[in-house]
């Protein structure tokens, strides 16, 4: 397992494991976004702790195939906007596409401005998933139904990576 670990902004970033499973639900109640699914879907979670162990933030995938649900992205608050959130949201998708993800969605109606800034990620109808995604409760959850749906294309962006010589 450590040889799995990210650091950044003086965190840990980590796998999630099932040990942190009460301290995310508890991160996620904090900034208001749901549990539905993240059980089931925990073995796609990263977490990210201080120096002393601490929960400072998560950020987790839920694999349907060749396309992913990228949700619950949440830093808590003493730690927002330092670029945990960031680091995060990076390691998550390098991870998404060496495993061969292709897209990833999620569904904001919050952070849209942060996803679509930082790293590319642009409106998308959400029809165009709801097949793919059907299987998720987090995408069914009637609290989900007036977000804004966003995609990624990892393809498109390990070509611009490559092209342009950045290194994310
Ligand atoms: C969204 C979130 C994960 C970002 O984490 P973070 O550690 O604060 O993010 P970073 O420090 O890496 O980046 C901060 C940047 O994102 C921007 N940002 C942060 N939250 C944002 C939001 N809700 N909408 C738009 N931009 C946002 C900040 O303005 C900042 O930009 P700047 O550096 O150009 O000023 C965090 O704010 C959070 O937990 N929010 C509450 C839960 C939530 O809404 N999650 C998204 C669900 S899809």
């Amino acid at each position: 397992m450590e040889s799995k670990r990210t650091t950044c902004q003086e965190m840990n970033i980590f796998p999630a494991v099932q040990a942190d499973l009460a301290d995310v639900l508890a991160l996620l109640t904090s900034v208001d976004l749901p549990h539905e699914g993240v059980e089931e879907h925990f073995s796609g979670f990263l977490v990210a702790k201080d120096q002393d162990g601490r929960l400072a933030g998560t950020i987790g995938i839920e694999r349907h195939g060749s396309v992913a649900l990228l949700r619950s992205a949440a830093v808590a608050g003493q730690f927002q906007h330092s670029g945990l959130g960031s680091c995060l949201t990076n390691v998550l998708l390098e991870t998404a596409r060496k495993s061969g993800i292709e897209k990833v969605v999620l569904l904001t109606s919050t952070a849209s401005g942060f996803f679509a800034r930082r790293f590319g990620f642009a409106e998308a109808a959400r029809s165009d998933y709801d097949g793919r995604l059907a299987d998720s409760p987090e995408w069914r959850l009637p609290r989900c139904s007036s977000a804004v749906c966003m995609s990624l294309d990892l393809n498109a962006t390990e070509k611009t990576q490559s092209s342009t010589g950045t290194n994310n």
